[in-house]
């Protein structure tokens, strides 16, 4: 394991940041001048004191199409690079088993913990997602994770922080911060033509009241690559820069979006005084509330889910189930010929993270000056896709 939060606690001074700089090896991501490495992981092993798997049936706020488990085929390092990796239900227990089957890992952790055949099929899907909760939180400071996305039609991977207290309430009362969210399809447009493929990826910031009075259309940032190119075909550098005066998204270095502490505060920004309105829930938090609390990590690759809207246009093959439909798993599940051949193999529908590095400023009064001042962090938040 290399997390190294208890030598860069006491790191002081230059000497020490580039000893730092030198152990991590590859310094593709560094401390910057006045920074400290506060914790990383680069992925020699899968540590899961460092990691802790979440272990359930539950399909999310999304319906998706995954049962989440501590599984050795669904998370593992090879050589020196994590693997979030999707299988299918049926590979291990049969297909028969998605029409009559109950599925219940005991080390569940979060209900509901069985997935049974009955109005619709049994997940078809196994897959992970880790979390450093009970670990590692941090209270602003720079994320960096290099990562390499799935490519596979309806897969939907994400790295994203959790507020580790909830302080503000339950979701998305406490906010949630996507540092970087894609679907693995090839060819997948908007009815307008617009790429929603592995060609792109967003960044986001979600807060509100409840699942219908809650925003993020206000904070959410995309970065497409020229025709040709996608996210899966190398690793880049995903970064998110968060401190007391300003949020920052950045790919391979370049600011996708910023957002500084928005007058009235995110409540305001959010527009939650209307539609129906309310008291502002953060009114008593700092300016960045809900985002001044600390929050964790979480690693995950989901698949299907409502993610992917009926109106989005897959090719060649269109989108295999739809939302009105009583059992949209079977319909996913019965065009497998569709989609599972753009699964590919040799982990090319996984997940793979090289390193997550988190660094602060040396100096506890580091943070002062950090709005979002620079020039390229205001040109991109002003045209990013409302
Ligand atoms: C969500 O919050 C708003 C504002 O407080 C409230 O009016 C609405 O009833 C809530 N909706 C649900 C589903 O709880
Ligand atoms: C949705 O899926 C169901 C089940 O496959 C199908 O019967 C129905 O026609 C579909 N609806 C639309 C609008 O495509």
């Amino acid at each position: 394991m290399a997390a190294t939060s208890a030598a860069a606690r006491g790191a002081r001074g230059l000497l020490v940041l580039l000893l730092a700089a030198a152990a991590v090896g590859r310094v593709r991501a560094r401390a910057r001048p006045g920074e400290v490495l506060i914790w990383n992981d680069e992925f020699d092993v899968l540590d899961t004191r460092v990691w802790n798997h979440l272990v359930t049936a539950s399909r999310g706020f999304n319906d998706e199409f995954q049962y989440y488990r501590d599984n050795w085929r669904n998370s593992y390092v090879r050589n020196g690079v994590l693997y979030l990796q999707p299988t299918l239900t049926a590979e291990e227990f049969g297909e028969a088993f998605l029409y009559d089957g109950r599925l219940h890992y005991p080390d569940c952790n979060l209900s509901p913990c069985v997935s049974e055949a009955g109005k619709d099929i049994v997940v078809p899907v196994q897959s992970a997602r880790i979390r450093t909760l009970g670990s590692f939180g941090f209270r602003y400071g720079r994320l960096v994770v290099r990562a390499q996305l799935p490519r596979g039609d309806w897969l939907w991977p994400a790295i994203w922080l959790k507020p580790v207290d909830n302080a503000y309430g339950p979701w998305p009362r406490s906010g949630e911060m996507d540092l970087m969210e894609a679907r693995g399809n090839k060819k997948l447009v908007t009815a307008a033509g617009v790429s929603r493929g592995v060609d792109r990826v967003a960044s986001t910031l979600h807060f509100g009241v409840n699942k219908t009075h809650r925003s993020w259309r206000h904070t959410t940032w995309e970065m497409a690559l020229p025709k040709g190119e996608d996210f899966s075909q190398a690793f880049h550098l995903y970064e998110m820069h968060w401190t007391p005066r300003c949020i920052s998204f950045a790919i391979d270095g370049r600011v996708i979006g910023a957002q500084e502490p928005p007058p009235g505060g995110f409540w305001k920004l959010g527009n939650l005084d209307h539609n129906p309105g309310g008291k502002d829930i953060w009114a008593d938090g700092g300016d960045m509330a809900p985002f001044d609390k600390p929050f964790f990590i979480v690693m995950n690759v989901a698949v299907g889910g409502r993610f992917f809207g009926d109106g989005l246009v897959n090719s060649p093959h269109p989108k295999p189930w739809n939302w009105s439909s009583p059992q949209p798993m079977r319909d996913f599940w019965e065009r497998r010929a569709w989609w599972l051949p753009t699964w590919g193999d040799g982990g090319q529908s996984a997940l793979k993270v090289d390193y997550v590095r988190v660094y602060a400023p040396a100096e506890s009064n580091g943070f002062a000056d950090n709005a979002c001042a620079d020039a390229d962090a205001r040109a991109n938040a002003a045209r990013h896709a409302g």
